[in-house]
């Protein structure tokens, strides 16, 4: 199991590398990043969170349903964005227990390789369109405490590392 980046983080500050082709050893990070986000109970995964600045993502919006959906996305670009957007609950595994409301557009056009090397291209909306967002920011060193007000963004940043220094301490003893 790969350990998950809590932030705030300086790894998760970067602007991740993009991929020449994805290899094995790629391959090997993407089935470990699976296994660690389904433990997690996550939707979404992004390279950095496990420490690595590759432009590599992984989501499964479809574990919602109950019927997985997993989708690696390497070296993805948002070719189209709708003008409409919608305001939606978000999380992530960098900040666990916690969530808040954001705007984003509601559909986006998203061309990457797979894990297999090949190109893909998406149409998606709705939950799928709002992971995938989260997740392409980031491999750009992009958090969703960033969309939020300044004020927000503090508690919860000050929260965080109050909750790391708690983990520290508890590691220690
Ligand atoms: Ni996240």
């Amino acid at each position: 199991m790969l350990k998950i980046v809590l932030a705030p983080d300086p790894v998760l500050r970067k602007v991740c590398d993009p991929l020449a082709q994805v290899d094995s050893h790629h391959q090997k990070l993407i089935k470990e990043m699976f296994e660690t986000m389904y433990e997690a109970n996550g939707v979404g995964l992004a390279a950095p969170q496990v420490g690595i600045n590759k432009r590599i993502f992984i989501i499964d919006a479809g574990v919602r349903e109950e019927v997985r959906n997993p989708i690696a996305m390497i070296n993805p670009i948002i070719t189209n964005l709708k003008k409409s957007t919608s305001i939606y609950e978000e999380g992530c595994l960098s900040f666990p227990s916690h969530y808040a409301e954001l705007e984003r557009p509601d559909e986006i056009t998203v061309e990457y390789l797979d894990e297999n090397n090949k190109k893909q291209k998406l149409v998606t909306k709705d939950f799928t369109s709002r992971v995938i967002q989260h997740e392409l920011d980031h491999i750009n060193g992009i958090l969703f405490v960033d969309h939020l007000s300044r004020l927000k963004r503090d508690v919860i940043i000050r929260k965080m590392k109050k909750h790391k220094k708690e983990l520290n301490k508890s590691d220690e003893k």
